[in-house]
């Protein structure tokens, strides 16, 4: 099964593909992951993505293709995958139907988290992770159980994204409504688009999802 999850800046992508590869063994391919590993390895490459990345505007096509095009023909996507940030363009997504056709794969579903702009800001504001494990939680709507202690690891260590400040985020909105917004009639014309209200409490949201995807129980 190979989903995408489409939507605003915050919308809960990174948490709900977590849940798909917990429920489902999926891989998860996040391509902000993707980008921040890059930058932190100190290559020269790094050091432009993460000007193009704090300036809130998305990294051009081809770099994001190519990186996408290397990871979808690892071993571990033959148990289906969860894209997480990609596609982002029409480039882009033309890009997707086209290696996935080479690849004899196809799409299952394209999740739309839908969420209001004006949670969004709170959301990412209040963001974290373990900075040993990247296990990632919310100030008020996912704090870790012990204070200080990250759930998974035990790590006393965490950090926060350098473009989860208001003015990033505003610039990723804004590259979110022109860029990316556009995708979703592209896949609605293609039947697979399904939009779930990314509003709710995340639980609610993980079971809008399996419900989604136990609808089609072929497509698993
Ligand atoms: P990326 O890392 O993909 O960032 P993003 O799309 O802006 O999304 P986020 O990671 O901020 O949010 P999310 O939807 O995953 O939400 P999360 O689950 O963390 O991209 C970063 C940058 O890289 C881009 O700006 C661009 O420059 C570049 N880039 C990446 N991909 C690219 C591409 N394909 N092309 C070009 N450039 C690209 O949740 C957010 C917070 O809210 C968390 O704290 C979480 O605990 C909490 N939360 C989640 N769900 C709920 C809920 N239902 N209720 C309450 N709180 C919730």
């Amino acid at each position: 099964m190979n989903i995408i999850l489409l939507g605003p800046p915050g919308a809960g992508k990174g948490t709900q593909a977590d849940m798909l590869t917990e429920h489902y063994g999926m891989a998860k391919l996040s391509t902000g992951d993707m980008l921040r590993a890059e930058v932190a390895s100190g290559s020269a490459i790094g050091s432009k993505l993460q000007a193009i990345m704090s300036r809130g505007e998305l990294v051009p096509d081809d770099i994001m293709i190519d990186m996408i095009r290397a990871r979808i023909q690892k071993p571990d996507c033959g148990n289906g995958f969860t894209l997480d940030g990609f596609p982002r363009t029409e480039g882009q997504a033309a890009a997707l139907d086209e290696m996935l056709a080479k690849e004899k794969k196809s799409l299952d579903f394209v999740i739309e988290l839908a969420v209001d702009d004006k949670i969004l800001v709170d959301r990412i504001s209040g963001r974290f992770s373990c900075a040993k494990c990247g296990a990632g939680y919310h100030d008020h709507f996912k704090p870790t159980k012990a204070s200080g202690i990250c759930d998974a690891c035990g790590s006393a260590e965490f950090s926060r994204r350098a473009d989860d400040n208001a003015e990033t985020v505003a610039k990723r909105l804004k590259a979110y409504h022109a860029q990316t917004a556009p995708l979703l009639p592209y896949y609605k014309k293609k039947g697979l688009l399904v939009s779930v209200d990314g509003m709710a409490p995340m639980e609610d949201v993980t079971a809008s999802i399996r419900k989604i995807i136990m609808s089609q129980p072929s497509r698993i």
